[in-house]
């Protein structure tokens, strides 16, 4: 039994090693519905990858494994201009089981030495309002970011502060699938867009922040099949916040919506 689950996860691991090839082909339909919307920080159609085979491997181990394989990929990609000048990529931290994935836009100065999504004074923030609104450690979540690694003003200098700059459409399709692919390992029930560039991204939209925040959309990339969609609840980036105290009250509202579904039962 033991060596037939083995012998499974093997089978899953190479299967997900074809997949590398595959990041770098043209588009692949595998059947995912893509937003329409056509918006400015929308990057192109994102190319995105075959759901992983079904296993006769524990779900829980065979999705670590994955995962682990994921983000030794993301660590070695170079499909942009910006897998060369950054210091580490930022995969993703948390729980693969979690219920909702937190999506900030990418790593800023901290993150990209540390290796880690939110550890600046944003991440303190956003860990603060976890503990506080919702009861949760950011190892009871998933936290990622639409880029894996650190858009500089200046890539000759990453030691530099004040060097961050939001990501191209290019660098935003060139990354987009590894989202995806960690979507469809974690199966979220829901996804927290963090600030703009993550929710114009993900739900293919061009309004506002201000506008979307605090409604829930569905995602339009059907993961998951038709008639299982992951809820997404756009909110404000802990950034603006620390620019613009202000904007709490709205935050917090959001993150009690956020309490509400996820008490929900399932
Ligand atoms: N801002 C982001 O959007 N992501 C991070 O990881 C850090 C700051």
């Amino acid at each position: 039994m033991k060596r037939a689950l083995g012998a499974a996860a093997r089978d899953v691991a190479a299967y997900i090693r074809t997949l590398d090839e595959n990041l770098s082909e043209p588009p692949l339909n595998a059947g995912a519905a893509v937003p329409a919307a056509a918006a400015p920080l929308q990057a192109p159609s994102p190319a995105p990858l075959p759901a992983p085979a079904a296993s006769a491997a524990p779900a829980a181990a065979v999705a670590a494994e994955d995962i682990a394989l994921l983000a030794e990929k993301v660590k070695n990609c170079r499909r942009c201009g910006l897998g060369i000048a950054r210091l580490n990529a930022v995969f993703g931290v948390g729980t693969y089981k979690a219920r909702v994935v937190f999506v900030g836009e990418g790593p800023g100065f901290q993150e990209d030495h540390e290796g880690e999504p939110f550890v600046g004074r944003s991440g303190q923030l956003l860990d603060k309002i976890l503990e506080t609104v919702l009861g949760l450690k950011r190892s009871d979540v998933y936290i990622a970011n639409i880029v894996k690694c650190h858009p500089m003003k200046s890539p000759e200098t990453p030691e530099a502060h004040g060097n961050d700059r939001p990501p191209t459409p290019e660098e935003i399709s060139a990354c987009r699938p590894y989202l995806d692919e960690q979507l469809r390992f974690i199966k979220p029930a829901c996804i927290v867009t963090l600030g703009s560039v993550a929710t114009k991204v993900l739900l293919g939209i061009d309004k506002g922040i201000s506008t979307v925040r605090g409604h829930w959309y569905d995602y339009p990339v059907e993961l998951f099949g038709p008639g299982h969609p992951i809820k997404v609840l756009p909110t404000y980036h802990p950034a603006a916040l620390l620019r613009n105290p202000n904007l709490k009250r709205d935050t917090w509202e959001d993150m009690k919506m956020l309490k509400e579904f996820l008490e929900k039962p399932v």
